[in-house]
This record gives C-alpha cells, sequence and structure tokens, in this order.
C-alpha cells in the first residue's frame, strides 16, 4: 500500500547518530506498511544523512525547528505536528535526546513535539557500548518507559568503533514492528497463536516432488499481525521465499507428515490454531531413496499416492476449548463447501476463498474472501492479505472471549 492522504501520519524523528542512515529505510518501509511520513531532523542528524534525502523521500519539507513557518500553517509546528500524527519514533536516538525526554527538558523540535503527542512514542537509542551501559542513561531509559514511552532497546553488534558490542540500533524491520505493535490493540497478549503456512512437498525421490502454487502469503500476514497484537506466535511454514515476521518463531517443515507432527505438538499450549497451509492431500506410496532415471525400466508411467493426515481435522477431533480457523480454497460451491469443511472438521471459523475471483488466490498481495460460521456468512471485500489477517484475527479475539 502506498501512501495517501488519508494514510496515516507517522513521525520520523532523526537524532544525530551513525546509524541515521538505517532511518532512510525505515521511512520506505513505513511508507510501503500505508504510512505517510513526516521527517523531524536535528541539526546534527542532518552532518550523517542530509535533508535532500529525507526531503525527496518523505516527500514533505524536513521539519528542523519551530521557526520555520512554512511548516506550521497555524502556527505552532510541534502542536500540529503531534495532532496530525497516530505515532512517532525517534529513530536513532541520541543518550542527549534520551536524557532530555526523561528529564522533561524540550529544547529542539523532536522533543518538543514528542511532548506534544498523545499518540505511542517509540524511541530506538544507539549509541557506543560505554555510553550503552552509563548507569545514568540506563535510568533516563527506565524513566521513559515508565512514562509509557516505549523503548527498543539497542543490540549486541558491530559499532561505529569497529568494536562488537551492546548499543548497535536495531534493524528497520524490528522498528517497524515497534510502530506497528503500538497502533495495534493487544488483544493477543498471553495467548499463544499457531498459524501453518506455505505449501507441503511430497517427494517421489530426491529430486521431484508433488505441490502447490502456495507462495505462504496469507498466512505470513496472520503471523506478522497476531505478533504485532501481542501474541505469542509459532509459525510453521513449508517451503517459502518470504522473511520471518518480526517477533515470530519459524519452525520449517517440507512434507505434510512433518507439518502434522510439529502442528500437533505445538498446538498442545495454543490458544488459537490458523492452519492457512496449502497441506497436500495426498503423497506417493514409497519415496525412492535415488534419483529415477528416465529410462529404466522404460519410464515412469504412474505415481501411485495416498492420502496425507488431515491435520486439521485432528485438531477438531480434541478441540477442547482451542480457537480452530481453517481455509477453504475452492473452485465452486464456496459457501456450501466451506460450511461442510467447517462441520467435518469442527471449526470455529472457515475462511473461504474462490480462486476464480480476481484478486484472490495464490501469490497474490490480496485476497477476497468470505468468513464462514456458526453464526452465519460474512463476504469481505477485496483486501490486502494483512488486511484480511486483522479480520481473521477479529473473530479470533471474539472466539477467544
Ligand atoms: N488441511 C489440513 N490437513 C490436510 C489438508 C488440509 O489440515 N491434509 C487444512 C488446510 O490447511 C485448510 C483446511 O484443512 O485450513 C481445508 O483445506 P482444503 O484443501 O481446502 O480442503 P480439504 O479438507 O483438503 O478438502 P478438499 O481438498 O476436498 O477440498
Amino acid at each position: 500500500m502506498s501512501a495517501s492522504c488519508e494514510a496515516p501520519v507517522v513521525l520520523l524523528a532523526v537524532t544525530g547518530g551513525v546509524g541515521a542512515f538505517k532511518g532512510v529505510l525505515l521511512l520506505r518501509m513505513l511508507q510501503r506498511a500505508g504510512y505517510d511520513v513526516r521527517v523531524l531532523a536535528t541539526a546534527n542528524a542532518l552532518r550523517f544523512v542530509g535533508e535532500p534525502t529525507w526531503h525527496a523521500l518523505s516527500h514533505h519539507p524536513v521539519v528542523q525547528n519551530v521557526w520555520d513557518p512554512g511548516n506550521a500553517p497555524a502556527g505552532e509546528v510541534h502542536v500540529e505536528l503531534s495532532r496530525a500524527a497516530s505515532a512517532m519514533i525517534i529513530y536513532p536516538a541520541t543518550a542527549r535526546v534520551v536524557g532530555s525526554l526523561a528529564a522533561g527538558i524540550t529544547d529542539d523540535i523532536v522533543t518538543l513535539t514528542a511532548a506534544c503527542m498523545t499518540g505511542p512514542v517509540i524511541v530506538c537509542p544507539a549509541m557506543h557500548t560505554a555510553m550503552a551501559e552509563w548507569d545514568l542513561h540506563a535510568s533516563a531509559k527506565r524513566a521513559l518507559a515508565e512514562g509509557g514511552v516505549h523503548v527498543v532497546e539497542p543490540v549486541r553488534g558491530e559499532l561505529a568503533s569497529g568494536e562488537v558490542g551492546f548499543g548497535r540500533l536495531p534493524e528497520p524491520e524490528v522498528a517497524l514492528q515497534a510502530v506497528q505493535r503500538a497502533l495495534s490493540p493487544q488483544d493477543l497478549a498471553g495467548r499463544t497463536v499457531l498459524v501453518s503456512a506455505g505449501p507441503t512437498r511430497e517427494h517421489i525421490d530426491p529430486v521431484r516432488f508433488l505441490s502447490n502454487p502456495s507462495t505462504g502469503r496469507m498466512g505470513y500476514a496472520v503471523a506478522a499481525v497476531a505478533a504485532r497484537r501481542g501474541g505469542r506466535v509459532i509459525l510453521v511454514s513449508g517451503p517459502t521465499t518470504l522473511p520471518t515476521p518480526q517477533g515470530v518463531e519459524r519452525v520449517d517443515v517440507v512434507s505434510a507428515a512433518q507439518m502434522a507432527q510439529v502442528v500437533l505438538d505445538r498446538a498442545q499450549d495454543a490458544h488459537v490454531v490458523v492452519m492457512t497451509a496449502a497441506v497436500a492431500d495426498f503423497r506417493p506410496r514409497t519415496r525412492a531413496p535415488d534419483k529415477l532415471k528416465k529410462d529404466a525400466s522404460g519410464g515412469l508411467s504412474a505415481i501411485p499416492l495416498e492420502p496425507t493426515a488431515d491435520i486439521l481435522a485432528a485438531l477438531g477431533a480434541a478441540k477442547g476449548d482451542r480457537v480452530l480457523i481453517g481455509f477453504a480454497m475452492e473452485t465452486a460451491d464456496l459457501v456450501a463447501n466451506a460450511r461442510a469443511k467447517l462441520e467435518r472438521k469442527n471449526l470455529d471459523l472457515i475462511v473461504g476463498n474462490d480462486l476464480n475471483e480476481a484478486g484472490a488466490g495464490f501469490g497474490t498481495p490480496t485476497n477476497v474472501v468470505t468468513l464462514v460460521s456458526a453464526d452465519g456468512v460474512q463476504e469481505l471485500p477485496l483486501l490486502t492479505k494483512e488486511e484480511v489477517a486483522m479480520r481473521i484475527l477479529d473473530r479470533a479475539v471474539t472466539f477467544l472471549g
């Protein structure tokens, strides 16, 4: 999703640290996540990455002080910016900015605006280990956290000095997730959400397999949104090329049998299970230990198959108070087929999608789904897979009560 006039505004405040260059990547990621980003920069931040870069990429003037009337048509720039913004992230945050905020000192555009924010403020301190471990800095961070500021701790890693130590700025993906998390309801806090995603591969021999075109995008979106909403998320993934969403524990599997084993085991302590995986229904009865040669015994004219275990049906048979959500990918009679699967597998909700629908199905960034439960049928419009994930998890939260 690209930012538009109605997109929620996020303030990206950059202060004077070497990590400022990572802010450029964060700016792009925030825009891709659908936010309109306004950049605030201190004079020292602009020594590291110049004003033209921030201006060109954000498509807004860079706010550098309170005195430029162009930034504040109605008068007070820090007040106007904080009112317009859903959230503010300070990335990187220097020891000075952390200390100033903790002491209630508002002596520049960043601290002034942070003090006016009613929405969440996320602070990402980064500095050399000697400063990062300084007692006074540590107590300033504690004061910020006690005051409701979201502090994203630096990590251990390579520092500007060339040493390896604590104080490195977390990667932009981590900062993006911190913003998204701060803007999400924490209605899955204390809950474990198990998500399966992607295809399975059923091997014929070491180099050939039966599979399907699932890319895992829908399941990865469910996992990302569940983590953002405070859940402990376990993602059991068939082979995909997608990066693991932030804050998610990923377990890789290949075959339907491996997926069954991991899912049935990890479901023991899950409150919600969302099976988005396109699990193979059949596998070759035997797997040749060596590559089958094309000219051996006249070639391969048939592959005898046997059914795989239905993971979701097994979970439904011992459901308890776990919330179970399945998918039904259909090419005809969507609602009737989905309802039959809902009942047969003893589910709380089934998400039906019709492969013939434009914008639905394998590998697309969007989906068109119908939610079928005992309460009825809800048809959703064309949505991004993240938006679909949000709707599914809204229903999960309702079932959890
Ligand atoms: N599923 C599963 N184990 C399988 C096959 C499917 O857990 N061996 C899950 C899928 O992850 C999905 C749901 O069951 O959430 C429905 O999958 P789908 O392939 O649409 O339906 P099937 O039950 O396999 O029925 P059919 O192929 O006849 O449509």
